[in-house]
């Protein structure tokens, strides 16, 4: 397309979407909101949970979406993480084409869909590979990171000031554009680049990181990390040890990410924020937070768990740093939700696979939201079906695109869906807890004050002994409505109340299955006998009660 006819397009459309706009109510920003220590998003003045898929990285395009639309609609998903690429949003310098925005705005909104943007840019996987093509011409104007020999690497330099400009000059046209064609909030929230930092080198060695290298430590790095008073103007190299080159190019990577978001938020101040891949022993990324290695050893320059104070320092303008938590075991698993689920940072999984009842683990740690990569139809498949499992957790992206991929999370989403808004509030409320089968352990309890719930997984008979499922895959939410009062939905265990007070037994009242029907539960019948005088099971079903218990 010539310059001056996509230019014509862009203004076309920009003032198409405008016209829809004054038709439109606005309705309020979507925005976190913290109490009591805990966070919720909010959409349309209520909490959100997104309970969302991110698409295969080359489905965000028009010719895609019919393989895209109804992989969520299979799968119960309320909103799709979808990327937005630089090259494709301004193929001139300058010129900007939101075409492929508002064709994603369009269809979602058709298909009743939230969207979460990624915005593939400067980064992606720590490579420029996303940069426009004007940009890959002139890598004397937009460098690369320079390694120790003073060759140039398959990473952008974050100390490239046009490279830097021109990002947030695109990144803030692009939000400036989602906040004239987007009154009704179909955007939630935006990721600034993807997965950012450098595989292979720790740092940019070119002579001006150098020079900054050997200057002292900001002093915004220098409170940020506690460093003692005693060394607060020494260098990165004296302050910081063996870590000194992770430090600072996370700081380098952290102060260019957080320009580049500035300049989006002040023009529309969405929630923003970065992905991180923690490392675990089967994709040695980033540090494995459970056995972090040596620098070198893992990617430098993302937000890996020991430098996540740098980020919040040097990237004010990035609401939460959220893991990609890929970890396969529930340690693991668990031990990345626990980094990231801070008090100065609001949890959200951005990309993630294994097992579905991981989701329980990241409902329980007050998640605002849960994506798992590669849920579309686009049928990407890069190992026969008849690759051994081991295979398939070795690659464990090999099977996206395909229904297969996607159809073991759809229990889990058809069983949360209708209730979203409900599970959303009581997690800001503090009334919910989940728990989630572990290798090994064959029942867990909730504390609730005056009653705890017992989890066991593999009971198979009504007064037998748990013995755990034949492998882990039990989950479970309870969430307190009222004294007395329990809502509990899951899969694969048993689920029992006990009063914490001595001598005392516990007597269901009222067991009631229901449905959810426009955010509210609604009575089906009544759960006794046989159902019940075990306990409440769990099977592969999507199931939901409400229970009201008394003790005697
Ligand atoms: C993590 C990245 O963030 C995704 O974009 C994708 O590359 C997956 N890894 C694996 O395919």
């Amino acid at each position: 397309m010539k310059p001056a006819t996509s230019c014509f397009l862009a203004v076309l459309f920009t003032l198409s979407a405008l016209a829809a706009f004054a038709q439109v109510p606005e309705r309020p920003i979507p925005r976190l909101v913290k109490k009591d220590g805990r966070y919720a998003l909010f959409v349309d003045n209520a909490p959100y949970f997104i309970l969302g898929a991110q698409v295969n990285n080359s489905s965000g395009w028009p010719a895609m979406l019919p393989k895209v639309w109804p992989a969520m609609e299979f799968l119960h998903a309320n909103t799709v993480e979808i990327p937005v690429y630089w090259e494709q949003f301004e193929p001139r310098p300058g010129q900007f084409d939101p075409s492929v925005v508002d064709t994603l705005l369009t269809q979602a909104r058709a298909h009743r869909l939230r969207l979460v943007l990624l915005w593939f840019a400067t980064w992606k996987n720590g490579n420029p590979h996303y940069m426009p093509e004007w940009m890959k011409l002139a890598p004397e104007v937009y460098p690369h990171v320079v390694d120790k020999d003073g060759r140039a690497v398959d990473s952008p330099s974050p100390f490239a000031a046009a490279s830097c400009e021109a990002d947030a000059r695109a990144f803030a046209a692009l939000m400036r554009h989602l906040k004239g064609v987007d009154p009704q909030r179909t955007v939630l929230m935006v990721q600034v680049e993807n997965e950012p930092g450098t595989g292979g080198n720790l740092r940019d060695y070119s002579p001006a990181a150098q020079r900054l290298f050997e200057e002292p430590v900001p002093a915004e790095v220098v409170k940020a990390m506690h460093v003692p008073p005693g060394k607060s103007s020494a260098n990165w190299q004296e302050v910081f040890g063996s870590d000194a080159e992770v430090c600072f190019h996370n700081w380098a990577v952290a102060t260019y990410i957080g320009k580049v978001a500035a300049a989006g938020k002040a023009v529309y101040a969405l929630p923003l924020y970065v992905n991180a891949a923690p490392g675990t022993h089967r994709c040695a990324v980033l540090r494995d937070p459970t056995q972090p290695g040596p620098p070198g050893s893992y990617e430098s320059g993302a937000p890996s768990d020991n430098v996540l104070p740098i980020w919040k320092a040097a990237a004010p303008a990035i609401d939460m740093i959220s893991p990609d938590d890929y970890a396969a075991d529930a340690a693991g698993y668990v031990k990345t939700l626990d980094i990231y689920h801070r008090g100065d940072n609001a949890l959200y999984i951005p990309e993630t696979g294994g097992s579905p009842r991981f989701f329980f683990f990241a409902l329980g740690h007050q998640t605002v939201g849960f994506s798992p990569f590669g849920l579309d139809f686009t049928r990407i498949k890069t190992i026969p079906d008849a690759a051994r499992p081991k295979d398939e957790l070795l690659t464990p992206w090999a099977r996206t695109g395909t229904k297969e991929f996607v159809a073991p999370f759809v229990p889990t989403y058809s069983l949360i869906g209708p209730m979203a808004r409900d599970i959303a509030r009581l997690n800001f409320d503090g009334k919910l807890q989940t728990a989630a089968e572990e290798q090994g352990k064959v029942t867990q309890t909730l504390s609730f004050g005056s009653w705890d719930a017992v989890v066991s997984y593999g009971v198979w008979a009504r007064n037998g002994r748990p013995v755990g499922n034949p492998q882990p895959m039990g989950g479970v939410l309870v969430a307190q409505i009222a004294n007395d009062q329990f809502l509990v939905a899951g899969f694969y265990c048993r689920v029992d109340f006990r009063p914490t007070a001595p001598n005392q037994h516990r007597e269901f009242l009222r067991i009631e299955q229901g449905t959810y029907q426009n955010g509210a539960f609604q009575f089906q019948r009544i759960l006794n006998g046989d159902q019940t005088d075990g306990g409440m099971d769990f099977s592969s079903e999507p199931l939901v009660l409400r229970v009201s218990v008394t003790s005697y």
